[in-house]
């Protein structure tokens, strides 16, 4: 059996457990998660929505060591989406602060850990300090070589896959590509998520049943688990819970 990483989250007697559990030799290669549900936490809880924020933001850093202990390469956690701009100007505000927030919190423990910080959307209509944030973590950790912790950032995945469609028809037009070339492959290499290899899992929490706009062409084969636990309370052992389930799926692409 392939040893596990050290577990770095504190060492939990339970944590250990379920990860011996797992199956060392299915991993999941790439899990992304639609973290979903921060408003219904607090509201719940009697908050405001922008409390549930925060509290999804702190459980950014434990979930991130919980796919690293078990070996899992990259993490892409859908964090806003192009569609995520409707809301109200002080929420949006709020949301665009946290990495502000969390990337000098946790980024010496991030890089101790070899983790290499990534952003797929566009960067267009983010704030400056948001930008900089982000890319202040992504410089910081770009000679590391362990997992990709990838945030969805101001994402939408059609808008993904318009502007890989014109920026393909341009390059047909000049001769650069040629018509017999263009294949799922190459296809693929016009998306933002490109070099990235598609998801094996997605995890949505909230106890919503939908994709809401998340990689579309991605997850064509990707496994797909569902909880009504909101993102806040979505812990290392429900991160477990998941990949369990997905080690007792069996993947077929359309054959048998
Ligand atoms: C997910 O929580 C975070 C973002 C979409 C930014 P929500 O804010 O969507 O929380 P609910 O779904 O309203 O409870
Ligand atoms: C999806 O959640 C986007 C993120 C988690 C960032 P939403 O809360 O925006 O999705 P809908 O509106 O319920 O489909
Ligand atoms: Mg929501």
């Amino acid at each position: 059996m392939i040893p596990f990483k050290k577990w770095f989250g504190g060492g939990k007697q339970q944590n250990d457990e379920l990860i011996a559990k797992l199956a060392a030799d299915n991993i999941p290669n790439h899990v992304a998660v639609i973290m979903d549900g921060n408003g219904r936490w607090a509201q719940k809880r009697g908050l405001p929505r922008v409390a549930g924020h925060h509290s999804g933001m702190k459980n950014v850093k434990k979930i991130t060591m919980a796919a690293d202990a078990i070996g899992v390469k990259v993490l892409t956690l859908y964090a806003f989406s192009t569609e995520n701009w409707k809301r109200p100007k002080e929420e949006v505000e709020y949301l665009m602060k946290l990495p502000l927030e969390f990337f000098p919190k946790e980024i010496e423990e991030l890089i101790a850990n070899n983790v290499q910080i990534r952003m797929t959307g566009w960067q267009e209509g983010l704030p400056d300090y948001t930008l900089k944030a982000i890319q202040d973590a992504i410089d910081q950790t770009r000679n590391n070589t362990g997992l990709i912790l990838n945030f969805a950032l101001n994402y939408g995945s059609r808008k993904e896959m318009l502007s890989g469609v014109k920026r393909l028809a341009q390059d047909m037009r000049t001769g650069k590509i040629d018509e017999n070339q263009v294949d799922e492959s190459l296809f693929s290499s016009y998306l933002l998520t490109h070099p990235l290899p598609d998801p094996d899992l997605l995890i949505r929490t909230s106890g919503e049943l939908r994709i809401s706009n998340f990689m579309m062409w991605q997850l064509a084969y990707s496994e797909l688990w569902f909880t009504d636990l909101c993102w806040p309370e979505f812990s290392e052992q429900h991160f477990y819970e998941a990949i369990q389930e997905y080690q007792r799926r069996a993947r077929r692409y359309g054959g048998l």
